[in-house]
């Protein structure tokens, strides 16, 4: 195949900067069509991007001239869209989450191991981040001895505008924490508390921030991620790794120091777009390059539905102010390397 001809649903604020980077700065795929729920929209978004709008997400997935799918529409609309793709037998790339509940995931899952192929790769794109790749090969080297507590934090500006509730500190934002953290020490979650900690005034009506949630892995490293969605100082991702023999630092975006009205300022992204570009383009640059060889090598379906496990545990844990004990099922053999 010379070049991937991808198509993708969901023509909003992330799908937009797919198409841009897919079709300027990769090599190997390009964007040939889109559609959106809003049919003008999406078609008005194809024309700025000079390809094909479509009349509906199902007639983009199964037009021939579309060989791979990207999905970027709300989070509640990604299940039924990917299973129609893994219904046509083409690679899907589904943004995070899979689906908002495990057993939506569970039925994707079980729907691509019917289907016999590899087909569903799940956008946590900071396994690509050059930051996490680090930290991940430092663990893995053994050097410093097992991980043993992990400090993390996950600080936003404000909620974008996207009216923030209480809930969507751990389905919106921690569920990268919860996916790139049991990647980095490769085992699944054994519990989950959340805790609330004195509410920001600048938290938006009702809602509780920041909030804590605790987790601890099934060897008993002791996890506690920071959400403060209302930082008003900006977009900070942290992650501190305490091993045996050394404590481990996510490298921070290289921003030079400033000398100014008498301080030295270094400064911080305002939102995820700034934060993680190379991540985003080493993501769809490798979905691109597997998409094109049968293969999936990213984060998987059964990585979201385990994600959404680990997530549904820790809301459950948040509403009912209680230790929630984590069940993840056994990896079927069709995930396992
Ligand atoms: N990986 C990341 O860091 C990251 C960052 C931002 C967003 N996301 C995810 O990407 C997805 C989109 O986020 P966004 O910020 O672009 O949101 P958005 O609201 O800007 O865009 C969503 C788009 O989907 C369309 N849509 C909704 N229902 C649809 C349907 N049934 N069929 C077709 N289109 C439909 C909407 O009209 C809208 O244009 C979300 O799932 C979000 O969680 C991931």
């Amino acid at each position: 195949m010379a070049e991937l001809r991808i198509g993708l649903v969901g023509t909003g604020g992330i799908g937009r900067t797919h198409i841009e980077r897919i079709n300027t700065r990769l090599q190997g795929g390009v964007v040939i069509g889109c559609a959106d729920v809003n049919v003008d929209f999406g078609k008005s978004v194809a024309e700025k991007f000079g390809i094909k709008g479509y009349d509906g997400p199902e007639a983009l997935i199964n037009d021939p001239e579309i060989d791979a799918v990207i999905v970027t529409a709300s989070d509640d609309y990604h299940a039924p869209f990917v299973l129609e793709a893994i219904k046509a037998g083409k690679p899907v790339f589904c943004e995070k989450p899979l689906s908002p509940t495990p057993e939506k995931c569970r039925e994707i899952v079980e729907a691509e191991m019917a289907s016999g192929k590899h087909l569903v790769q799940v956008g946590f794109m900071r396994r690509y981040d050059p930051g996490y790749v680090q930290l991940k090969n430092m663990i893995d080297s053994g050097k410093y001895g097992a991980p043993l507590v992990l400090h993390c934090c996950h600080h936003n500006y404000d909620d974008g505008g996207v009216g923030w509730k209480t809930s969507m500190s751990v389905e919106n934002s921690m569920i990268h924490e919860i996916d790139v953290l049991r990647w980095l020490l490769g085992e699944n979650y054994k519990k989950v508390d959340v805790v609330f900690p004195r509410c920001s005034k600048n938290a938006s009506e009702g809602c509780q921030d920041p909030q804590i949630m605790h987790l601890t892995t099934e060897s008993g490293t002791y996890i506690e991620v920071e959400s403060f969605v209302f930082s008003h100082y900006g977009y900070d991702v942290r992650c501190e790794i305490v091993c045996e023999e050394g404590v481990l630092n996510l490298p921070e975006p290289p921003y030079a120091m400033v000398r100014t009205n008498d301080a030295r300022v270094t400064p911080i992204c305002h939102d995820w777009s700034e934060r993680f570009p190379d991540a985003y383009n080493i993501e769809f640059q490798n979905w691109i390059n597997a998409s094109k060889e049968g293969r999936v090598d990213g984060p998987t379906a059964w990585d979201g539905y385990v994600a959404q496990i680990a997530a549904g545990c820790a809301s459950k844990a948040r509403d009912t102010q209680t230790t929630v004990e984590i069940d993840i099922p056994e990896m079927p053999e069709f995930y396992k390397a």
